[in-house]
């Protein structure tokens, strides 16, 4: 194995875990997330010597050491979290975001009456394509895609609308891999290429991927 590549210098936002999206005092919209893969990115990228902030949703996982920790719950706060802690050179968005939220928190727990209760959701700002579209636009931006089907078409899909560097596509609702598991595989695509990682732990996954963003900074 070769020495992994140095970070040192070079200021890494790192977005991790799902986001809850109240309902009511006891009730939440949530994404099935470990926060695993974004926790051990962010260790990995301040063990190479970067200084890392890492957004976390509600996730019940030990801070990584040396890493600066913001906690937020909703997509909207993960959002503002992300954004006052630009300028970066990378932004790696590994949250599980809540693609809605519903349009109004109840102030008291919602009673059951009527057979059917309608929610009205409205949709919750994307951080990762804001930071990409965004004038202090780091110069590394990396996506996930969790996707059942369609994995490559879905992915490369996103690269392009949201305009990232790359994007870490990995199948989910199989057994053995993405949400609580240790272990995943990811398949990286780039503009102009495709690279597989693993299966592996998330911590190995976490470094090679690094190393991709390494290679791709010092090019
Ligand atoms: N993302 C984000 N903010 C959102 C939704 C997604 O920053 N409101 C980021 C995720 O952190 C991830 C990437 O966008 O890095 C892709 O998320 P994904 O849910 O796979 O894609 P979406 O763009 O939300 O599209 P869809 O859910 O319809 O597949
Ligand atoms: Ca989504």
């Amino acid at each position: 194995m070769t020495a992994a590549v140095s970070l040192a210098g070079l200021r890494i936002v790192v977005s991790a875990g799902p986001t809850f999206e109240d309902i009511d005092p006891v009730r939440f919209i949530g994404n099935r997330s470990s926060g695993k893969m974004g926790f051990a990115i962010a260790a990995a990228a301040a063990r190479r010597g970067a200084q890392v902030v890492l957004v976390a949703g509600p996730v019940h996982l030990d801070t990584p050491a040396s890493v600066q920790r913001i906690d937020v719950r909703s997509a909207t706060q993960l959002r503002d979290a992300v954004i006052a802690a630009l300028p970066a050179d990378v932004y790696i968005g590994a949250a599980a975001v809540a693609d809605y939220a519903p349009r109004a928190i109840a102030g008291n727990k919602i009673k059951k009456s009527a057979d059917i209760l309608t929610l009205e959701l409205v949709r919750t700002p994307d951080t990762l394509a804001e930071v990409s579209a965004s004038p202090s636009r780091p110069r590394c931006v990396v996506g996930f895609a969790a996707e059942t089907e369609n994995i490559e078409a879905h992915a490369r899909g996103k690269l392009q609308k949201k305009n990232l560097d790359l994007i870490a596509a990995n199948r989910v609702g199989v057994a053995g891999s993405g949400f609580e598991s240790d272990d995943n595989a990811l398949t990286v695509y780039s503009r102009d290429g495709v690279q597989a990682l693993g299966p592996a732990p998330k911590t190995q996954l976490a470094d090679e991927l690094l190393t991709l963003i390494a290679e791709r900074l010092h090019a």
